[in-house]
């Protein structure tokens, strides 16, 4: 079903992998996930899974290119006792399980651009889409759903991202075991989960620290319609960007696209 594994090849941790739904094809793995993430019967941990999507999400509504046979696309539900607020860190998370499992498995430099992209020699490999149902003050559930180019080959993708888009195909000149990749992340991603629910966030924060392409660099980032520049200074144990604009001000963004621009040094 998914090259030449089955369900039973899938990763199952303590949390990550409780429950596997492996579709063949649907709309959007998170759309599968915001429908069953409410119910009672659906477990923390449960990880949706497809080898093709007929309409995949990006990030700021875009399109996420998601042909069959080739590529990962799976949805982790997570149900923390966090904040609302305090879900950048999830992101965080899912970044440093996605580009650390990427850089062990194939020896590929993959990088973090934060908030949600994973990077290699500058171009997007894969991204993250967090999406959330809370009320008030409750998390009824956390998707993270993660797309990476596998073994995608470059020309399948429209002309004007091409020069900004690769796959861990074209990087290594070799095809990669989809199962095994996907395992390698969920495996980590059980780790991290574990380290951020027992409270041991800096942990994270190093090691995102140590995979990031983002800190030192002069970045621009747009919020609403205002658009502010400055040098990435840090992320705080929230996950959150800081931002020293021109007059020396911090500014602290959680969400948003930011522009890398050039190196300080
Ligand atoms: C981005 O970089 O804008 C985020 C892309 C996230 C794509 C993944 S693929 C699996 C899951 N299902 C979706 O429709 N989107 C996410």
């Amino acid at each position: 079903m998914f090259d030449n594994h089955d369900i039973d090849d899938i990763f199952r941790g303590e949390i990550i992998g409780r429950e596997i739904i492996l579709l063949d094809s649907t709309s959007s793995t998170n759309d599968v996930a915001n429908e069953i993430g409410s119910k009672e019967k659906t477990p923390e941990g449960t990880v949706i899974i497809a080898d093709e999507q007929k309409s995949g999400r990006g990030r700021f509504g875009r399109n996420w290119i998601s042909p069959p046979g080739v590529n990962l696309y799976f949805t982790v539900i997570l149900k923390p006792t966090l904040f609302p607020e305090n879900i950048s860190i999830i992101t965080l998370a899912a970044a440093v399980a996605v580009a650390s499992s990427i850089r062990e498995y194939t020896g590929l430099g993959a990088e973090i651009k934060w908030p949600n992209d994973i990077l290699i020699h500058g171009r997007k490999i894969g991204g993250i889409l967090v999406e959330m149902k809370s009320m008030g003050k409750h998390i009824d559930f956390i998707n993270v759903g993660i797309g990476l180019n596998v073994n995608m080959q470059l020309d399948a993708l429209p002309e004007d991202i091409r020069p900004f888009t690769t796959s861990l195909q074209a990087e290594s000149k070799t095809d990669i075991d989809r199962c095994s990749l996907l395992n390698a992340i969920l495996n980590k991603l059980e780790q991290i989960y574990k380290m951020v629910l027992n409270g041991d966030k800096q942990t994270l924060i190093n090691e995102w620290i140590r995979l990031n392409c983002t800190i030192g660099k002069k970045v621009s980032v747009q919020i609403s319609n205002r658009i502010m520049r400055g040098v990435a200074d840090s992320v705080n144990d929230n996950g959150e960007l800081r931002i020293r604009l021109e007059s020396g001000k911090i500014e602290t963004v959680n969400s948003g696209e930011i522009k890398i621009l050039a190196d300080t040094k």
